[in-house]
């Protein structure tokens, strides 16, 4: 399959790992890293990529930048920052891919554990994982010419060591285990879920 992968970063990496293990094709997209370069946040940028670049059978997405900050003190430029980035940048990569994606083709998303634990600052990253998750199980039911679209929800990275000291008590997932997660998606016929690593339930 030829697999279209947004995010090179703690996730990105792994997924294209694995995905390339299991006989994938990759191409990996940032604004500035990646083989290709396109902004979620710039719909006409997207849209340029996804024509230029011939049959691809599955998009996933581990991008999306998002802000931590405590509600009293969450500027607007936070906000809009976060639902532009995380939020309408994942949607854009739906709507701008579904006219060029095969038939049979998959989407896959990702959010995280926010969606559902609390931590301090984190009501935005709740708010925005939930716009997230909200679409794809919406976009699920509408799905044109037999494609799927799915969400990977993963709890904090244990790679990802800057972000640790923000979860406390929390225990981290390897980016493996994330990133076997996302070809669980690609390559099994599920549609409008939600695949959760939180590690959240002892
Ligand atoms: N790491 C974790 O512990 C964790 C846990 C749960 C959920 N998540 C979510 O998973 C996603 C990826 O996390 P990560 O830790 O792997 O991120 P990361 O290491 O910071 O990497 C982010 C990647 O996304 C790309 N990117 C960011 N904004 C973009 C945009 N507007 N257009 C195109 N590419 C963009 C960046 O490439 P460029 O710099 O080249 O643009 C970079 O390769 C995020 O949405 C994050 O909220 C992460």
């Amino acid at each position: 399959m030829k697999i279209v992968l947004f995010g090179t970063g703690a996730i990105g990496s792994a997924v294209k790992d694995v995905l390339v293990e299991h006989g994938h094709a990759v191409v990996s997209i940032g604004r500035t890293s990646g083989d290709r370069q396109a902004d979620m946040t710039d719909i006409a940028s997207l849209t340029a990529l996804f024509r230029d670049l011939g049959t691809f059978h599955a998009v996933a997405s581990a991008a999306g930048e998002v802000s931590g900050a405590p509600l009293e003190k969450a500027t607007d430029e936070q906000w809009a920052k976060s639902i532009a980035g995380k939020g309408m940048g994942q949607i854009n990569l739906v709507r701008a891919a579904l006219p060029y994606i095969a038939d049979g083709g998959s989407f896959t998303l990702v959010s995280g554990v926010l969606t559902e634990e609390p931590i301090p600052g984190g009501s935005l990253g709740r708010t925005i994982n939930n716009m997230v998750e909200g679409f794809v199980k919406g976009a699920a039911t509408e799905m044109p010419r037999g494609c799927r679209i799915n969400c990977i929800s993963p709890t904090v990275l244990a790679e990802s060591t800057h972000y640790l000291p923000y979860f406390v008590g929390y225990t981290p997932v390897p980016a493996r285990e994330v990133a076997l997660a996302y070809l669980r998606a690609i390559a099994n016929p599920l549609n409008g879920r939600i695949l959760k690593l939180h590690k959240t339930d002892s």
